[in-house]
């Protein structure tokens, strides 16, 4: 879906189609030098992720493993809790592999700092994360990334596998939305 196809519902574009390549490049040559002559497992967290595990394992030249888990950090309220529940597990053991996290955003960071200690406590022999976005005045906790792509203002963003109400997440850019789409 194209920016001009959203009406008036786009305030701004914050990462463009053609930055967000550029970066997973680079991003992916480093992670070919860090894990050369290792076996990787990529495992990417649902559903925001999938844009980025799509693209980010497309730009490695070399073999991956890929598996997903979906959880859910927000219980009754609409905050982080960092009390996180598996709303799908993962089918590969991570026993004694390097294991990379793939997410699209980290905001206050609870819910990762509860998937690393998760990953670990099975036994990986390493756990690190690739993120695309972010957000480093929204950081509750203090997290390790190895990866990250561009960190931005603490603002709502949507596209890129990033949603509002489930819309937006097909965008292949980084925007912020027209505030009367969220005050309606
Ligand atoms: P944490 O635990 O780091 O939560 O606070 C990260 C998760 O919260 C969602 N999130 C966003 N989703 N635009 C979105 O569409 C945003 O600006 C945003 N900030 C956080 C997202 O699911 C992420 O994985
Ligand atoms: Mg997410």
């Amino acid at each position: 879906m194209e920016a001009n196809q959203l009406g008036d519902d786009l305030k701004t574009v914050l990462i463009s189609e053609r930055e967000i390549s550029d970066k997973l490049d680079e991003m992916a040559r480093q992670i070919e030098r860090d894990y050369e002559g290792r076996e990787l497992l990529l495992v990417g967290v649902l559903k925001g992720a999938v844009m980025v595990m799509a693209d980010l394992s497309r730009h490695l030249n070399r073999h991956v493993a890929m598996d997903w888990m979906a959880v859910s950090s927000y219980g009754s309220g609409t905050k982080s809790s960092g009390v996180v529940r598996i709303l799908k597990d993962l089918d590969a053991d991570v026993q004694g592999r390097d294991v990379l996290i793939v997410e699209d955003i980290i905001d206050s960071g609870l819910t990762l700092s509860w998937l690393l200690a998760n990953l670990r406590s099975r036994g990986a022999r390493s756990v690190e994360i690739a993120t695309m976005l972010r957000k480093p005045d929204a950081a509750k906790v203090h997290i390790d990334v190895k990866y990250v792509g561009f960190d931005i203002p603490n603002e709502f963003v949507v596209g890129y596998g990033l949603d509002y109400a489930e819309r937006y997440r097909n965008l292949p850019f980084v925007g912020l939305l027209n505030p009367h789409v969220y005050e309606k």
